[in-house]
């Protein structure tokens, strides 16, 4: 880029009451008069931003700059915040939008109106990577050497990755005891991560590296982290991109520290305000119940942005109550395990832009969409499978229209957790299908486990003659 990155870029509040103006040189993770969350804002009148979303279309005709390649970078004007020569970049949102009528049967949608944007292709193989890609950025250009997260397992197999690729900084990632799945938990060993297992779960770890990071001036690249989110937002515009630039009707994800969410509507909010895009879609996030912050405040108790005041009270009586009630996150979905969600006001003003809903589905509900998305040919992991059962109930309960364009965000790999893959298709895997029963799960409609046989050709012919 030709312009000076600092002269256009700024931190500020999200905050309506806090006008001070940080320069992108700092490293914040909170505003130290507000003390709430940060945004990247820009003054958009003086990056050339082009006239037409379609121009950024025209960078797959020069894919070898690893800059137009990349799926995040390729619309680096629409996050103008790092030099072109700062830039940390693996190739990452090289991901699709897919039409998947067999998921639109099994959500109630008629043909070629559902779509799946399969994030699983990712290098770490999740969506994290379009939002390390510009922490890790970020990181460099502040001259970071030593990095960190917490994580239910994604976000630290993308750091560790970033980590290992760019050799500009370390990185330190803590993970709870008990629910990571091995095969995150295998990437942050394998990718070289310092890897702290804490015994505890993903908010404490959230905890104790917010501490960490503040004592010992480490560069902390969780959610909070604003910089993060400004890649996340490259999420939408591949969207509008699969669709022909095109503003599909509803956008459902996954809501779990509510990152996702929070980039999605502040990607809307701007290509809005500069002109690229005429309407904003509906934005629904959903929730396992067993980890239903969101769902409870905002559906049940009425929490909303309400121009950047939410009802404070609501929030730290909920919390208080959580506590009181020693009560924890609990899902199968073990990536959107978590208690008190550090994006949750930027969530609310998305949902404000959005129209939003929220929705809660139970793990059962989870592992069966999670078996359709397999079936269609994706794949996905547990977590990701709530934005399918969302739709499918949003549709039931005919806020979503069988003629709706709707788009689900599948967020992590079908391989991140095939322990919780094999328990769902496999009685053999008895340990697995019997933690499944425990959780009341012991139908399993979409089950597709492997037929047992003896070593015996005689036999082998007959199971085939059956199924065929
Ligand atoms: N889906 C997957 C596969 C995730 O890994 C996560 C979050 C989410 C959805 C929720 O996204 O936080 O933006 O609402 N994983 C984090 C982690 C917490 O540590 O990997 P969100």
């Amino acid at each position: 880029m030709s312009y000076a990155v600092a002269e256009i870029a700024f931190q500020k509040s999200i905050s309506p009451d806090c006008q001070t103006r940080y320069g992108i040189d700092q490293v914040l993770t909170v505003c130290p008069e507000s003390h709430d969350l940060l945004d990247v804002h820009y003054d958009w009148d003086r990056v050339p931003v082009p006239s037409s979303l379609k121009e950024f279309e025209k960078r797959w005709m020069t894919r070898h700059n690893p800059l137009d390649y990349s799926g995040v970078w390729r619309f680096r004007e629409l996050l103008p915040f790092a030099p072109d020569d700062q830039i940390v970049t693996i190739g990452e949102g090289q991901t699709y939008l897919q039409k998947c009528d067999p998921v639109a049967k099994y959500v109630g949608m008629k043909p070629g109106q559902l779509f799946l944007q399969y994030e699983g292709l990712n290098p770490s193989g999740s969506f994290k990577d379009n939002g390390m890609t510009a922490a890790s950025t970020h990181a460099r250009m502040v001259g970071a050497k030593m990095t960190a997260c917490a994580s239910t397992g994604n976000t630290s197999a993308s750091l560790a990755i970033y980590a290992g690729v760019s050799g500009h900084f370390r990185c330190v990632v803590f993970v709870g005891s008990g629910k990571i799945s091995y095969g995150k938990l295998s990437q942050a060993l394998d990718y070289g991560a310092v890897t702290i297992q804490i015994r505890g779960d993903f908010d404490d770890a959230l905890q104790q590296v917010r501490a960490v990071c503040e004592q010992q001036n480490i560069y902390l690249c969780n959610s909070v982290n604003p910089f993060r989110l400004e890649g996340q937002k490259s999420i939408m515009y591949r969207v509008l991109e699969g669709l022909g630039w095109e503003v599909p009707d509803w956008i459902v994800v996954p809501g779990g520290n509510l990152g996702n969410s929070s980039a999605f509507g502040k990607a809307f909010l701007e290509l809005k305000q500069l002109g690229l895009i005429d309407r904003i879609p509906r934005l629904a996030v959903i929730n396992a119940s067993g980890a239903n912050t969101l769902y409870e405040l905002y559906e049940h108790q009425g929490l909303r942005w309400n121009n950047g005041r939410p009802q404070k009270e609501l929030v730290d009586s909920f919390y208080r109550d959580m506590d009181a009630r020693n009560h924890r996150a609990d899902t199968l979905a073990s990536a959107i395990e978590i208690n008190r969600p550090v994006n949750l006001k930027k969530c609310l003003r998305a949902l404000d832009a959005c129209n939003g809903v929220v929705r809660e589905v139970t793990d059962e509900e989870i592992l069966d969409a999670k078996a359709q998305v397999g079936a269609g040919g994706f794949g996905c992991e547990p977590a990701s499978g709530a934005s399918v059962a969302g739709a499918k109930m949003l549709r039931q309960q005919g806020i979503i229209a069988p003629s709706d364009r709707v788009v689900c965000i599948l967020t992590g790999h079908q391989l991140k957790d095939p322990t919780a893959t094999v328990g769902y298709h496999s009685d053999a895997a008895a340990e697995e299908a019997q933690k499944l029963a425990k959780r009341g799960i012991v139908t399993r409609p979409y089950q597709n486990g492997p037929i047992v046989v003896d070593n015996d050709l005689a036999q082998i012919l007959e199971v085939i003659g059956r199924v065929g």
